[in-house]
């Protein structure tokens, strides 16, 4: 039986890295789950359509093969994806297609590996929902709009603070006030306010509550007694 390790949160709260970092540290596989829904996004657009059309998105969801590498595309990473992932990810009939893939990582991890890491929005509500560690990962809106802007810039995209700072709260407003699977914390979730703690101590934080539900210890760290 695989470990499953879900970890949900909005926009730039730092849930990402966490992901990443937990499965290395476990030596889970890792799935950040908004690529799935940016890579459909990203294929309604190529398209000549519009995310917001219920009917393009489902088809371009069901035509999605997550195996063959799309994820990986740099496309993904840009605004204009994840504006487009923000609509499609309303629509009813993208989730559902986008589920059995999720679902089937987390009960066979590729690779062979002992468990998964998921992260994404609904991972401990919907898609996981028995899930050995569920994290909430959160942080104020002007935290969170902070940090992107600092990676934006980082990566020498120039950035206007106050654009940065509404496009956050429009996709906040989107995704935790759609109809189906909204982004909210599970009843059973460790939630992880990381507005004031640095990546070393949120790493250090959701490290100890994933050691403490599943009773293992991380690599290269000593056994839990
Ligand atoms: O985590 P991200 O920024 O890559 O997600 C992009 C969009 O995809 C996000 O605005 C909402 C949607 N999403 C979702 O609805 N459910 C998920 N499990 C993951 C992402």
């Amino acid at each position: 039986m695989s470990v499953v390790i879900a970890i949900d949160g909005p926009a730039a709260s730092g849930k990402g890295t966490l992901a990443k970092r937990a499965a290395l540290a476990f030596g889970f596989a890792h799935l950040d789950t908004g690529s799935l829904y940016r890579a459909v996004g990203m294929a309604v657009l190529r398209a000549g359509m519009d995310p917001s059309d219920a009917e393009a998105a489902a088809r371009a969801a069901w035509d999605l093969h997550p195996e063959d590498g799309i994820l990986d595309d740099p496309a993904l990473r840009t605004d204009e994806a994840a504006q487009a992932a923000s609509k499609v990810a309303a629509v009813p009939a993208v989730r559902e297609a986008l589920l059995e893939f999720q679902r089937r990582f987390a009960s066979t991890p590729p690779g062979d590996a002992p468990g998964a890491v998921l992260d994404g929005r609904d991972i401990g509500t919907v898609v996981c929902p028995s899930a050995d560690a569920k994290l909430f990962v959160t942080a104020s809106v002007e935290v969170r709009a902070d940090r992107r802007l600092k990676e934006l810039r980082g990566r020498g995209i120039p950035a206007i603070p106050s654009d940065v700072l509404e496009d956050m709260k429009a996709r906040d407003a989107r995704d935790s006030q759609r109809a189906v699977a909204p982004l909210r914390p599970a009843a059973d979730a460790f939630v992880l306010d990381t507005s004031a703690l640095d990546a070393e101590q949120a790493f250090a934080e959701a490290i100890g509550f994933i050691g403490s539900k599943t009773g293992l210890s991380p690599r290269g760290l000593k056994p839990r007694a």
